[in-house]
């Protein structure tokens, strides 16, 4: 398991594969013409099938069960721990919908850091998480991995309140080499799962070639 990116390989590093359908949702995601209602549709279709992929990173227990059929066991798996989703503010928001249609009754923490828009450095307002969150498994989710200040500022936050570097799966959807190599070498125990990895960074630190502001688009403040 792992991906190679500019010649690094990291194994905590998981694309989800290029399927026709996640290309062809990606693909309009990054087209400025999608009109904003068919965007908004299209980011949570992916976000939905980013937090899935996500999912299979939390690890499973055996557990065995009675079939219906001639009441014969089965010897199967169920996930072990108990989970929390923690929202990037915005763009992380996006995929609260998705966290929730997945994992019924699932608890939300956020954490607010804005992106200065002139110089592109995040500055931390506040973070909101279960008193417990150092007991779980935490599905950190932000859509953007840009240059990677944000989620590292998350990340400082989560290790405050006493989570384990482990436990910690980051949910994306475009990912950038130097938001890649920023997160992973200083927190190497955190699962990535995300949709696509980018080419690089603009003069602004926006995503070349790719969506524009997550936030923006699906909130419609452009
Ligand atoms: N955040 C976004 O929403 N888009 C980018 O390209 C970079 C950061």
């Amino acid at each position: 398991m792992g991906y190679q990116v500019n010649g690094v390989h990291w194994p905590q590093l998981h694309v989800h594969q290029q399927t026709a359908q996640l290309r062809c949702l990606m693909t309009a995601l990054c087209d400025k013409h999608c009109p904003p209602s068919d965007w908004v549709f299209t980011a949570d279709r992916v976000n939905r099938i980013m937090v899935e992929f996500a999912l299979n990173f939390l690890p499973v227990q055996p557990h065995h069960v009675i079939t219906p059929v001639d009441d014969e066991p089965l010897s199967g798996v169920k996930f072990a721990g108990r989970i929390v989703g923690v929202s990037i503010v915005r763009a992380g928001e996006a995929m609260e919908t998705a966290l929730r249609s997945c994992c019924r009754n699932v608890r939300l923490g956020k954490i607010l850091v804005q992106r200065d828009e002139r110089t592109a450095e995040p500055r931390y307002y506040m973070a909101k998480l279960p008193t417990d969150v150092a007991t779980r498994h935490v599905l950190l989710m932000d859509p953007m991995l840009a240059t990677g200040g944000s989620a590292l500022m998350a990340m400082g936050k989560l290790l405050e309140a006493g989570v384990k570097e482990s436990n910690i799966i980051f949910v994306n959807v475009v990912a950038s080499p130097e938001g890649i190599r920023n997160l992973l070498s200083k927190h190497p125990a955190i699962q990535v799962c995300t949709a696509s990895i980018a080419e690089g960074l603009n003069s602004q630190k926006y995503i070349r070639r790719s969506l524009g502001d997550f936030g923006d688009r699906y909130f419609g403040t452009l």
